[in-house]
């Protein structure tokens, strides 16, 4: 297996914020609830909001009409804007152990809109490789923009 380069995609982890090694251990542990028996590949992803303690989980939920399936960062998105929103400023996500778990393309453009310069956080070996959502995915369809131009 060819393993991917992040360096485009690296930025650093703010000072003031929470260790990025406890936000990858929330979404480590919401993986255990994931329910995956048509893939078998849990994922667990947890967001860091803005002024908000604690931190917002999800995992993925997968159907047995599989298309339906959903990723754990949008079930993590939705459980934010159920749960009173905010602006998140970082999420974790975490898939095969000690392997970064990239966003798919359609997650990507789901957490852009509720912020699209959060930080993303993955594992990496033991420790952790943080990355910019801007970098992965540079030019998000915002509507807000979209009816400005
Ligand atoms: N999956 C996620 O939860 N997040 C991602 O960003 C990539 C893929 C899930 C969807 C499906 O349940 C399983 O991983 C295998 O694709």
């Amino acid at each position: 297996m060819t393993t991917l380069c992040l360096d485009p995609y690296r930025v650093p982890w703010p000072e003031d914020y929470p260790p990025a090694e406890d936000l990858l251990r929330a979404a480590e542990e919401a993986r255990a609830f994931a329910y995956a028996p048509y893939s078998r590949f849990s994922v667990g992803a947890a967001l860091l909001v803005e002024g908000r303690p604690g931190y917002v989980m999800g995992c993925n939920v997968e159907n047995a009409s599989y298309g339906l399936s959903l990723c754990a960062e949008r079930i993590a998105a939705g459980n934010l804007a159920a749960s009173g929103g905010g602006r998140p400023l970082a999420v974790a996500i975490a898939g095969a152990e000690g392997e970064p778990c990239l966003p798919c393309g359609a997650c990507r453009q789901f957490l852009a809109e509720f912020n699209p310069s959060m930080l993303v956080v993955l594992r990496e070996g033991a420790g952790t490789a943080v990355l910019s959502l801007a970098a992965l995915f540079p030019a998000p369809f915002l509507l807000e923009r979209e009816l400005r131009s």
